[in-house]
C-alpha cells in the first residue's frame, strides 16, 4: 500500500496529493529508519504521517523528517524524530555487504547503490582506486566486494565520526589490507598517493571541481580515470562539469576525455547529481 492510501481518511482530501510518494529507507529487515520530506502544508499532520510509514513498513523503527537540506562540510542533514523510538544508528544491507552508520552524523544515501555498483564493475584487477569524500565507504566497500582483484582502495574523509563508521564498516566486511581508511582533508592527505593510482572516485557534488589538481596528481604517470561528480540544472545538463574538468586539466597539462555521463540522482527541482568518467592523459609536448 502507498504511503497516500494509507493517509485516506487522516490528512484532508485536499492535501493528499501533497502526501510524498517516496522516502529513504536505511538499515536492514531487522531494523532501519525512514527519512522523509513533509512539506510545510503538512506539518500538523507529521505525527499521522510517520505513524503510516510504521504501520506500513514493519521493520523501521524510527521516522525522521528532513529538517532543510544537508548542511555543512560534511553533507549530513538535521532530522526530527515523528514517530517510533529515536534510534539513529543501523546496518545498512546493499548488494552483499553492510555500512553501519548514525544517520544524524554521517552523510549517506541508499539511492547511490545503483551509482557504487556502475564504478565497482568497471574496476580490473590490480588497480589502486582512490575514493575522495569516502564518508562511512560505500564506493570503496562496493569497489573492494565486487572486484577481489583490487590492488588497494585509499579512501579520504574529513569527518572523524564517518572516518570511524568506515573503519567498522572494513572490519564488518572483512576488507582489511584493501580498503585502507584515511582521516583528513583530501588537499591534505591526497599528495601522499602522488603518481600511484589507476582510478580515482570523487564523490561531493559539492565543490569537486575544487579538487580536480590533487585528483590528477594521484594518477600514475601514464594517466588514468576520473569518475567527477557534479550538480548541474537541466538547461546546462552535461556541459558545465565537462568544460570545468576539462578546462581544468589542460591547465595542468594533462588531456581529458570524456568517455561517459550520467545523472546520478535528482537534487533539486530541475537540478541533478550528474557523473562524468574521465579518461585522463598527460599532455605530450607539442601533441595538442
Ligand atoms: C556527499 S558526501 C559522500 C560520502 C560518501 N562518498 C557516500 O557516497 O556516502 C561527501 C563527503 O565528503 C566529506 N568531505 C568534504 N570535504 C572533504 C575534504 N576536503 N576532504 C575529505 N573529505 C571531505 C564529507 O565529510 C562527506 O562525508
Amino acid at each position: 500500500m502507498k504511503l497516500r492510501d494509507a493517509l485516506r481518511g487522516i490528512v484532508p482530501k485536499e492535501l493528499l496529493p501533497l502526501v510524498p510518494s517516496s522516502f529513504e529507507i536505511i538499515g536492514s529487515r531487522e531494523a532501519a529508519v525512514a527519512i522523509v520530506e513533509v512539506p510545510p502544508e503538512l506539518e500538523p499532520y507529521e505525527e499521522e504521517i510517520g505513524d503510516a510509514i510504521l504501520r506500513l513498513h514493519r521493520n523501521v523503527k524510527a521516522v525522521y523528517r528532513k529538517l532543510g537540506g544537508r548542511i555543512g562540510e560534511y553533507r549530513v542533514r538535521r532530522l526530527k524524530l515523528i514517530a517510533g523510538e529515536p534510534l539513529t544508528e543501523v546496518v545498512h544491507k546493499e548488494h552483499g555487504y553492510r555500512l553501519k552508520l548514525d544517520v544524524t552524523k554521517v552523510y549517506f544515501s541508499p539511492r547511490e547503490a545503483t551509482e557504487r555498483q556502475r564504478i565497482a564493475s568497471l574496476v580490473a584487477p590490480g588497480e589502486c582506486v582512490m575514493v575522495m569524500f569516502a564518508g562511512i565507504g560505500p564506493y570503496a566497500i562496493a569497489i573492494a566486494k565486487k572486484q577481489p582483484g583490487v590492488a588497494r582502495v585509499p579512501a579520504i574523509e574529513l569527518n572523524p565520526a564517518a572516518y570511524c563508521y568506515m573503519l567498522e564498516n572494513v572490519e564488518i566486511n572483512r576488507l582489511r589490507g584493501k580498503v585502507e581508511p584515511i582521516l583528513g582533508d583530501v588537499r591534505e592527505r591526497a599528495p601522499e598517493w602522488t603518481g600511484c593510482c589507476d582510478r580515482v572516485v570523487m564523490p561531493l557534488p559539492k565543490g569537486a571541481h575544487h579538487f580536480i589538481a590533487e585528483a590528477l596528481r594521484v594518477l600514475k604517470p601514464g594517466g588514468g580515470r576520473v569518475h567527477f561528480y557534479h550538480w548541474e540544472a537541466e538547461e546546462e545538463l552535461f556541459t558545465k562539469g565537462r568544460r570545468l574538468f576539462e578546462e581544468k586539466a589542460r591547465s595542468l597539462g594533462y588531456v581529458a576525455v570524456e568517455e561517459g555521463h550520467r545523472i546520478v540522482s535528482p537534487y533539486a527541482p530541475r537540478v541533478y547529481k550528474v557523473v562524468y568518467d574521465f579518461h585522463v592523459k598527460p599532455l605530450k609536448r607539442g601533441s595538442y
